[in-house]
């Protein structure tokens, strides 16, 4: 049985001849069915507001679909998958922490926000440098809320004919408006990109708007999640859609400290190195980076069956780190360069 707060909506909207609000209490009764395993009924729920008893189209722009339809394709374009990851796996700044539990919140008692009228936020935008967690944390947030992660597939979606990556994307929307979800545009400057690029032809700007408007119309219990290394490259416009916007950055010298002590603790014998001193001597990493680190002590303790103590292991790997960060770093003329980049690049909102 649907919940009554949406029932009491979808009625009244229908008898204000209110066609959106009808549309999008009609969407939440189906995602809530199809949540709850009852198929059949979300399939027939999405078919009487697609067709009216003549058969014609209700509205032209009715955005339900029923995954029986012969042109339901939206899903060829994302993979689905079943969040593992959690919150707790990740050490984030403290804003961004509050930020995002703040949202979790939300999302998790949608129902006490509705019946005051308030609807929960739903966009959250996902800035910061590689490895500092963003793809974890859309997944950390899809399992919070217990909902499925649809990552959009660009290889698949990015079509070469005009028009065609917009129509997919709209097919994409309209897919996760069938379910409670989270979307998740990962590497988003790629396709929201700053419409006053002189490179970029129309086609882009179709997709962009295409994108924002869909996004706009995204009913809440459907989440959308963008990651992004590059927020001066985000369309203004895109920028503007997302109610949260959270920052993450690379880990200071206590949070590694405190990242590698994690690692350090599940073991029996000691690695006679403490991780406030393995993250100095590991520098300034990405999370990402001290995770390859921890997963190479991993292996070679593994493989040595016990023939050579972890104290041994971890000075061997922090020898190859450091001569391979030192070796990675640019040569004095590259390292100019580098600076100029970066101090063109500011991670401030355009
Ligand atoms: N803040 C963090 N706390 C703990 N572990 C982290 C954190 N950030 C990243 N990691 C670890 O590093 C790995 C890579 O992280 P992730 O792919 O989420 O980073 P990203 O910001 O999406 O990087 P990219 O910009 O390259 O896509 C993950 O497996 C995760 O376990
Ligand atoms: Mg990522």
């Amino acid at each position: 049985m649907a919940r009554s707060d949406l029932l009491v909506s979808l009625v009244k909207a229908g008898t204000c001849g209110d066609s959106r609000g009808f549309r999008s209490a009609a969407e939440a009764i189906i995602a809530e069915e199809r949540a709850k395993q009852h198929g059949v009924l979300a399939d027939r729920l999405t078919k009487a507001i697609q067709v009216n008893g003549t058969g014609n189209i209700v509205r032209a722009n009715f955005q339900t679909i029923s995954s029986s339809d012969p042109h339901y394709r939206g899903k060829d374009f994302i993979s689905e998958v079943v969040p593992r990851r959690r919150l707790d796996d990740l050490i984030l700044p403290l804003l961004a922490r509050q930020n995002v539990l703040e949202l979790i919140e939300e999302q998790q008692r949608a129902d006490l926000l509705r019946a005051h009228g308030l609807e929960p936020r739903n966009r959250i935008l996902l800035v910061g440098p590689p490895g500092t967690g963003k793809t974890t944390l859309a997944e950390a947030i899809a399992e919070a809320v217990s909902v499925p992660l649809f990552v959009v597939r660009y290889e698949a979606m990015i079509g070469s004919y005009l028009g065609e990556t917009a129509s997919r994307l709209k097919r994409v929307v309209d897919y996760a408006k069938t379910t409670p979800c989270v979307l998740f545009f990962d590497e988003f400057d790629a396709i929201g990109k700053e419409r006053g690029d002189i490179h970029e032809t129309g086609e882009i700007k179709r997709v962009v708007s295409t994108l924002l408007m869909q996004i706009d119309d995204l009913p809440s219990y459907a989440m959308v999640a963008a990651a992004t290394n590059h927020p001066e490259l985000l369309d203004r416009a895109a920028w503007r859609r997302f109610q949260v916007r959270v920052q993450l950055e690379l880990p200071t010298r206590n949070d590694l400290a405190k990242y590698l002590e994690n690692f350090l603790i599940q073991f029996r014998e000691s690695a006679g190195i403490s991780a406030a001193t393995l993250a100095k001597a590991l520098g300034h990493i990405s999370y990402a980076d001290a995770e390859q680190f921890c997963l190479d002590v991993r292996r070679r303790q593994v493989l040595a069956a016990g023939e050579r103590s972890l104290k041994q292991i971890v000075a061997d790997q922090l020898r190859i780190w450091t001569a391979k960060s030192r070796a990675q770093q640019p040569k004095p003329k590259e390292k100019e360069d580098a600076d100029a980049t970066s101090a063109s690049t500011s991670h401030t909102e355009p």
